[in-house]
C-alpha cells in the first residue's frame, strides 16, 4: 500500500528539499571560492606557491560550483516544485529523481576535485574531462525523462509558461553539452576535442553563450514566471507577452555566441551575425523583464514589508541592466574596448549576483517554509538584512569592475605620438588594484548574506516539520495565470 509520502496524488517534496539544501551549501562554497580568488587578485601570494591553489586551477572550481552546483541546484529544486504544482501531479519516478540527486552531487564533487589537480579539458564552463561529461549526459537524459514524462501525465490541459522555459533550458543545455564535449579520449583522464582551430572556438562559444542563455537566463526565467506572481499574489501581467517572450528568446539566443569571438580568426560574417542577433536580443529580454515587473501592478506596496518580493524584483532590475549592457558590449566597436578587461567580469556578475543569485535566493525563501510546514521563514528580519547585504555587495562588485574595465581598456589603447604605448601593462595593473580591493569587499559582503540565509534556514528547518507530501490542490498562482 502506498504510504502518504509516496501516494501518487501527493507531491514529492523530498527531492525539492534535498536540492534546496544542497543549493545553499554549494552556493556558500562556490561564493566562498569566489571571495578567495578575488583575494588572490589583491594578494597574489595567497596561492602559497602550491600548484593546486593557483588562480588558474581554482577559478574553474568557482565558476563550476556557482553555475552547475548552485545555479543548477536551484533550477532542479524549483523546476521539480513548479512542475508538480502546475501539472498537479507527482513526479513520475521517485527512484530516478533520487538517482539524479546523488548522481549530480557526485558529478559536482568530481569536477571540483579534478580541476585543482590539473585534470581539465581547458574549455571554459566545459572543463570536465570525458568520463564526467558522459556521466552528466546520462543524468541530463534522466532529468529530461522526469520533466517531460511528468508533463505528459499532467492533470491539467494547459502547460504553464514557466514549464516551457524550464523545458527549453533542458533541451538546449543537453544539446550543446553533447556537441561541445565530443572528444577523443587518449587516457582515462585526458581527451582532445574533435574540433580544431576556429571551428573549436566557434563550437565552444556557441556552447558558452548557450550556457549563459539557456541555463543562466531561460532556466531562471522559468523560475521568474512562477515565483514572481506567486509571491506578489498577482497573475502574470501579460500571458500573451510571455508566449511571445518565450519564442523570441529561444529563437535568438542560440545565434549570439560569436560575440565572444570578435576580431578573431572567425569569419567576419559570423561575427557580424552574432553582433546583430545580440542587439536584437535586447527586445525579448526586456519584454520578459517588463512582464515580471508589471506583475506587481497593484502590489507595489508589498515591497515595503516583503523582503522576498524585494529579492525577486531587484533581480529583475539587474536582469534588465545586464541584458542592456550585453547587447551594447556585443557591438564590435564597444567590444574592442571591453574585451579582455574587467568590464566583462562586471557584466558577468551583474547577471550572476544581481539576477541569477538574487532570483534563486528569493525562490528558495519562498519555498523553504512550505517545504518544512511553516507559514514563513524563522526570521523575516534576517531576510531583510540579507537583501541589503546582497544588493550592496552586488553594487560594489559591478561598479568597481566597470571602473577597472574602462580604465584598463583606455590605458591599453593609449598611444604616444610616435606610436609607442603610453602605459605598460604593469601600470594598468597597478591602476586596477583599488578596484580589486573594492570587488573583494563587495564579494565578501554578498557571501556574508548567504551565511545569514544558512542560519535562518537552519532555524526554520529545525523548528519546522518535513511535510513529506501535500495534496495536489489547484495551484492558485498558476490557475490565475492559466
Ligand atoms: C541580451 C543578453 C546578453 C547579451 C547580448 C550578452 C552579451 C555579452 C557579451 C558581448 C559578452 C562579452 C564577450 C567578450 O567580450 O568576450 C558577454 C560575456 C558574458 N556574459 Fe553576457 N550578455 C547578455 C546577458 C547575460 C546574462 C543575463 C548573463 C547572466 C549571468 C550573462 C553572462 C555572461 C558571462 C558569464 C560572460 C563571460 C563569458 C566569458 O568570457 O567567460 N550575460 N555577454
Ligand atoms: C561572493 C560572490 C562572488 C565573488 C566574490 C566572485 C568572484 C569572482 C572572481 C574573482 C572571478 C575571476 C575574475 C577574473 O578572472 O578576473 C570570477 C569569475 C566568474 N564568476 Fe564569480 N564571484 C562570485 C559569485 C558568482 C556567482 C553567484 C556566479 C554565477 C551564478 C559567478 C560566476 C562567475 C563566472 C561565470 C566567472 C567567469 C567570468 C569570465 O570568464 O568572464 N560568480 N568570480
Amino acid at each position: 500500500m502506498a504510504t502518504l509520502a509516496t501516494a501518487p496524488h501527493y507531491y514529492n517534496y523530498e527531492i525539492v528539499r534535498r536540492f534546496t539544501l544542497t543549493t545553499l551549501f554549494w552556493g556558500i562554497l562556490g561564493m566562498g571560492m569566489g571571495v578567495f580568488i578575488a583575494a588572490q587578485l589583491v594578494w597574489p601570494e595567497l596561492n602559497f606557491g602550491i600548484p593546486w591553489l593557483s588562480f588558474g586551477r581554482i577559478r574553474p572550481v568557482h565558476t563550476n560550483l556557482v553555475i552547475f552546483a548552485f545555479g543548477g541546484g536551484a533550477l532542479f529544486a524549483t523546476s521539480f516544485y513548479v512542475l508538480q504544482r502546475t501539472c498537479r501531479v507527482r513526479i513520475i519516478s521517485d527512484g530516478l529523481a533520487n538517482f539524479l540527486f546523488w548522481g549530480w552531487q557526485a558529478a559536482v564533487l568530481a569536477m571540483i576535485v579534478s580541476y585543482p589537480l590539473g585534470i581539465t579539458s581547458s574549455k571554459e564552463y566545459a572543463e570536465m574531462e570525458w568520463p564526467i561529461a558522459l556521466w552528466v549526459t546520462l543524468l541530463w537524459l534522466i532529468y529530461a525523462y522526469l520533466f517531460f514524462g511528468t508533463i505528459a501525465r499532467r492533470q491539467v490541459r494547459h502547460i504553464y509558461v514557466g514549464n516551457w522555459f524550464y523545458g527549453a533550458f533542458i533541451i538546449v543545455t543537453g544539446m550543446v553539452h553533447v556537441v561541445n564535449h565530443i572528444a577523443e579520449p587518449v587516457s582515462l583522464l585526458k581527451s582532445y576535442s574533435v574540433y580544431s582551430g576556429a571551428t573549436d572556438a566557434m563550437i565552444q562559444w556557441w556552447y558558452g553563450h548557450s550556457v549563459v542563455g539557456f541555463i543562466l537566463s531561460v532556466g531562471f526565467l522559468g523560475m521568474m514566471y512562477y515565483f514572481v506572481p506567486k509571491q506578489a499574489e498577482r497573475p502574470i501581467y501579460s500571458y500573451r507577452l510571455s508566449i511571445v517572450h518565450f519564442w523570441a528568446i529561444i529563437t535568438l539566443y542560440i545565434w549570439a555566441g560569436p560575440h565572444h569571438l570578435h576580431y578573431t580568426a572567425l569569419p567576419d560574417w559570423a561575427q557580424t551575425l552574432g553582433m546583430a542577433m545580440s542587439v536584437i536580443l535586447l527586445a525579448p529580454s526586456w519584454g520578459g523583464m517588463i512582464n515580471g515587473m508589471m506583475s506587481l501592478s497593484g502590489a507595489w506596496h508589498k515591497l515595503r514589508t516583503d523582503p522576498i518580493l524585494r529579492f525577486l524584483v531587484v533581480s529583475l532590475a539587474f536582469y534588465g541592466m545586464s541584458t542592456f549592457e550585453g547587447p551594447m558590449m556585443a557591438i564590435k566597436t564597444v567590444n574592442a574596448l571591453s574585451h579582455y578587461t574587467d568590464w566583462t567580469i562586471g557584466h558577468v556578475h551583474a547577471g550572476a549576483l544581481g539576477w541569477v543569485a538574487m532570483i534563486s535566493i528569493g525562490a528558495l525563501y519562498h519555498m523553504l517554509p512550505k517545504l518544512y510546514g511553516r507559514t514563513q521563514m524563522h526570521s523575516v528580519g534576517l531576510i531583510n538584512a540579507h537583501f541589503w547585504l546582497a544588493t550592496i555587495g552586488t553594487v560594489l562588485y559591478i561598479a568597481s569592475m566597470w571602473v577597472n574595465g574602462i580604465t584598463q581598456g583606455l590605458m591599453w589603447r593609449a598611444v604616444n605620438e610616435d606610436g609607442t604605448l603610453t602605459y605598460s601593462f604593469v601600470e594598468a595593473l597597478e591602476a586596477s588594484h583599488p578596484g580589486y580591493v573594492v570587488r573583494l569587499l563587495g564579494g565578501a559582503v554578498f557571501a556574508s548574506g548567504m551565511l545569514l540565509m544558512a542560519w535562518n534556514t537552519w532555524l526554520t528547518v529545525r523548528s519546522g516539520e518535513r511535510i513529506d507530501a501535500v495534496p495536489s490542490t489547484p495551484d492558485v498562482g498558476a490557475a490565475a495565470n492559466a
